[in-house]
């Protein structure tokens, strides 16, 4: 989400006439887009905020902006922790950025913030008209990775966003205060843009929501759930693949199920956090599902279709999580066998309902806890990625690899990790002197590193997997002539 708004911040910026370039050092406007989820992510904020004071010294007309999520949560009252700030604009307001750069620029007060949410307040009163009219906007990213042209995402795929805010209010979570009421995009609108970047070359769409199979909507007297969506979608983004984040457990419907079954361009990748596996936490953190509940809904879309990467996240140290509240939730980790998860160490927010709970986890047993979790949950994606070893399996690939020190050595033949020998082929790196590191993902999400041309950036290839670990698997083209786009 906070990557559609720095895309979305950047294109009402430069449809204003700004120029948005790559190097902070050489802008005289620098906008921070935040994140309050945890106060991790804030605390870095205002330190990289802190760190500009000697440059603002030297550069008194440089406007620094805080927008996004912290300037929300935060509001006025922000000026307080962070004097350098000159803008501040909630995430709900980015269409109001060029009017307040200009404001900044000239030495006023320039904020735009919604009204402060109440769980009881009715009615859309967060508007849309230019986040939608900005999301619509946006054009596909350039077929060349880091060229000045990239705008939207990483190359050959987008986010489309077609749902804002969230009414779950779970108790630990900031979203409902500072993204405001759950409301879904109209149906037609999303269905358009999905059919204009498949048109621009959009091979991968995701569609994005807080709770994106809570989506529903109402047009022309039909009723739309995030099946109807998908279904809808799919058949106008022809061999483009789709995927939704994130969900939650307790929208998971049947229909949806099938929808992993019956429409083939779907993805088969389920991000579906669970919290925890513990009732009493899972009450306490007002999810509305229980563990055996959570693990129902699983099943029912194995079901559907079997090769579905189930992933989930995790908050550890939960108020009054004990020993044994947390060994559930190990528990249920071990019985569903995710793809992958992220684990959180749970931190208490400001004006969610948790606040009201002693946060009684000592630091050191919630680092304890999450470092068990993530073990667990590291050695059975390990395990369930052993199966991919000695396969080919399609890559989309979505970027040069992050690092390009740390390559990924293929082994000799016949040395292959346990699996059964694959023919080594080094041809193609032979013809390839411009080879460099690749990294893309599977069908269903994996990370997949190897080695290939700069220009597979934004296509789908053939890779052979040649190694399995609990993140990453390792793996080379499996011949030139398998280089085919979609
Ligand atoms: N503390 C820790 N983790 C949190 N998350 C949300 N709020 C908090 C919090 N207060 C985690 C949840 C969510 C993910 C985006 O961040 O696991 O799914
Ligand atoms: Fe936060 Fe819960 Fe809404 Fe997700 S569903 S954004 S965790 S309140």
């Amino acid at each position: 989400m906070n990557q559609v708004d720095t895309e979305l911040a950047a294109q009402v910026l430069r449809d204003s006439g700004a120029e948005v370039v790559e190097d902070a050092a050489s802008a005289n406007v620098l906008l921070f887009v935040t994140c309050s989820v945890r106060a991790h992510a804030e605390d870095r904020v205002f330190s990289n905020i802190g760190a500009l004071k000697a440059r603002k010294r030297r550069e008194p007309g440089l406007v620094i902006g805080l927008v996004g999520c912290m300037a929300q949560q935060y509001g006025v009252r922000l000026r307080e922790r962070a004097p350098l700030v000159d803008l501040v604009c909630g995430p709900g307001r980015l269409g109001d950025l060029p009017a307040l750069v200009e404001e900044a620029r000239a030495g006023r007060r320039a904020e735009a913030l919604d009204p402060p949410r109440t769980e009881s307040e009715t009615g859309a009163s967060w508007s849309d008209a230019a986040l939608d009219a900005a999301e619509i906007a946006r054009p596909l990213g350039g077929p060349r990775p880091g060229s000045p042209g990239r705008r939207r995402g990483k190359p050959g795929q987008a986010y489309v966003v077609v749902m804002r805010g969230c009414d779950n209010f779970c108790s630990y979570c900031v979203v409902p205060n500072v993204r405001g009421r759950e409301r879904s995009r109209a149906p037609r609108s999303v269905i358009e843009e999905v059919r204009r970047l498949v048109g621009q070359g959009a091979r991968r769409i995701t569609f994005l929501g807080q709770a994106v199979n809570q989506y529903r909507a109402e047009e022309d007297g039909r009723r739309w759930d995030l099946a109807d969506l998908l279904t809808e979608a799919a058949a106008v983004a022809g061999p483009a693949r789709l995927a939704f984040i994130t969900n939650h457990p307790k929208a998971m419907t049947e229909r949806l199920a099938r929808v992993f079954r019956d429409v083939p361009t779907v993805l088969p990748y389920l991000h579906m956090p669970a919290q925890s596996g513990s009732d009493a936490v899972l009450a306490r953190m007002n999810r509305g599902y229980t563990a055996a509940e959570y693990a129902e809904r699983v099943a029912m879309v194995r079901e559907a279709r079997p090769d579905v990467a189930v992933a989930s996240d995790f908050i550890v140290g939960f108020p009054g999580e004990t020993a044994e509240d947390f060994e559930a939730t190990a528990d249920l980790v071990r019985r569903m066998r995710f793809a992958g998860a992220f684990v959180f160490k749970y931190s208490p927010r400001p004006g969610t309902a948790a606040e009201r709970y002693a946060d009684d986890v000592p630091i050191a047993e919630k680092r304890r806890r999450h470092k068990e979790l993530l073990a667990l949950v590291e050695q059975i994606a390990g395990e369930e990625n052993q199966r991919f070893a000695g396969r080919t399996v399609r890559v989309f690939v979505e970027e040069l690899a992050p690092r390009p020190g740390a390559k990924a050595r293929a082994p000799k033949a016949g040395r292959l990790n346990g699996a059964s020998p694959l023919p080594y082929n080094p041809q193609s790196e032979i013809r390839n002197p411009k080879s460099v590191q690749l990294r893309g993902r599977t069908p269903c999400h994996r990370i997949v590193v190897f080695d290939g041309p700069p220009d597979a950036v934004g296509t789908e290839v053939d890779v052979a997997i040649w190694k399995a670990g609990p993140l990453t698997l390792f793996g080379r083209l499996a011949g030139e002539d398998c280089r085919v786009g979609v």
